[in-house]
């Protein structure tokens, strides 16, 4: 039997001053003027269209996530959040996150965004090394990112996330590790460390930089950061997420989680559990700004409206759920998706032969062995 998860709302702002050569996101080079006013109009269209979806319910968590939402003003995040929550309900002192560049930052706009219900920040940091940084085609430098995250913690943030890649272009061991020691340095509440990938349809892909660390290096790289991270407090809880105790990403525990979400915004993506029909739906929006600002709001702005099948549902649950090293409930499985764990007997059999999985006590649990697999322990559950 599906139950009602808990919801979160995601909204996307499309825009970067530049577009990195590895970024597969739906962002665009801003040219001239942002229409950011045109734009929350269009959000909030966009998210009265959606509403029907999910009357009554409550939303957890909000991130603003891009592109860069941090080249929007506080103004025009506070319009957005005003007019959301009149709305919509929000929980009491729910999370609020926004993406930063720290090629974005500037005085004031922090204690804008924190005055407008934003709670906690999330850096697109990627690496301190400044010749790794301009490979990568941003348009920060290490200075900038420390002079940005000092600024935020002026503001009163202290819940904060930094992102960095590593298996970057001509970066060794000792590279990456001196990044992750420069990023505990700042005391975020929140670390991603996150493997470079060449992204199909990106500049990387069809032309793919030199030096990139082969399987094993990045394989060591993941290790020693992970230990370094460890002895500093920052727990792995994900493949690519690591925090402080009790400062856990609660937005992207609730995708890992299998929770739904509103997604507003171009080329946003939702996912919502619809109990009287015991049906799982995914909706999308067109892609593109321009696109989306003439249509938001109207059946025109749905990019597609997908029902998540049962025979598809182990896979998409797996697919989130086996990325925590805590793996999931029994329970939470069949609340979720509606099936029963005998649906899935055979597959767990398999991966707990292979040694990828534990399962005990109601719980399933990848393995060390697992999480160094997890995209072919994901892969049984294809059907
Ligand atoms: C949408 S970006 C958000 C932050 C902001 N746009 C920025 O880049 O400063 C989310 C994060 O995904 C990671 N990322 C993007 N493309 C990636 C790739 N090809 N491989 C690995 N990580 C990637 C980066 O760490 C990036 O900060
Ligand atoms: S700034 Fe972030 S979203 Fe924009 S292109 Fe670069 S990685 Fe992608």
């Amino acid at each position: 039997m599906l139950t009602t998860p808990p919801l979160s709302l995601y909204v996307h702002l499309p825009w970067c001053v530049r577009k990195c050569p590895y970024c597969d996101f739906n962002s665009h080079e801003q040219r001239g003027a942002l229409p950011f006013a045109a734009y929350v109009d269009a959000l909030i269209a966009d998210l009265d269209a959606d509403l029907p979806l999910a009357w009554g319910r409550t939303v957890q968590t909000v991130f603003f996530g891009g592109g860069t939402p941090s080249l929007f003003p506080p103004e025009a995040i506070d319009a957005f959040l005003q007019q959301a929550s009149a709305r919509l309900r929000f929980a009491p002192g729910l999370e609020i996150t926004l993406e930063t560049n720290p090629g974005t930052a500037e005085h004031g706009r922090f204690e804008g965004y924190r005055s407008a219900g934003v709670n906690r920040l999330s850096f697109g940091i990627q690496s301190f090394d400044d010749g790794c940084l301009q490979r990568l085609g941003r348009i920060h430098d290490s200075r900038e990112a420390e002079a940005a995250v000092k600024l935020a913690q002026d503001a009163g943030f202290d819940n904060f996330n930094l992102d960095l890649m590593y298996a970057l272009p001509e970066q060794s061991l000792a590279m990456a590790e001196h990044d992750v020691e420069r990023a505990i340095a700042l005391r975020p509440a929140h670390i991603s460390h996150y493997q470079l990938t060449l992204e199909p349809n990106t500049v990387f892909a069809a032309r793919p930089p030199a030096g990139i660390p082969d399987l094993d290096d990045s394989w060591d790289m993941q290790e020693r950061c992970q230990a370094l991270l460890a002895d500093a407090g920052y727990a792995q809880y994900e493949v690519s997420a690591y925090a402080r105790p009790g400062r856990q990403s609660a937005h992207n525990l609730n995708y890992w989680h299998f929770g739904d979400y509103l997604g507003i915004g171009a080329g946003a993506h939702g996912k919502l559990t619809l109990g009287s029909e015991q049906a799982i739906l995914r909706r999308w929006k067109v892609k593109h700004p321009a696109d989306y600002l003439a249509k938001a709001g109207t059946m025109a702005a749905i990019g597609g409206d997908e029902r998540i099948d049962a025979e598809r549902r182990p896979f998409d649950f797996m697919l989130n759920a086996l990325r925590l090293n805590g793996g999931f409930a029994q329970a939470e499985f069949e609340a979720r998706t509606g099936l029963a764990q005998s649906d899935i007997a055979r597959e767990l059999e398999q991966a707990s032969a292979n040694g990828w999985l534990e399962i005990d006590d109601g719980r399933v649990v990848p393995t060390e062995l697992g999480r160094r697999f997890t995209n072919d322990v994901i892969g049984l559950f294809l059907r």
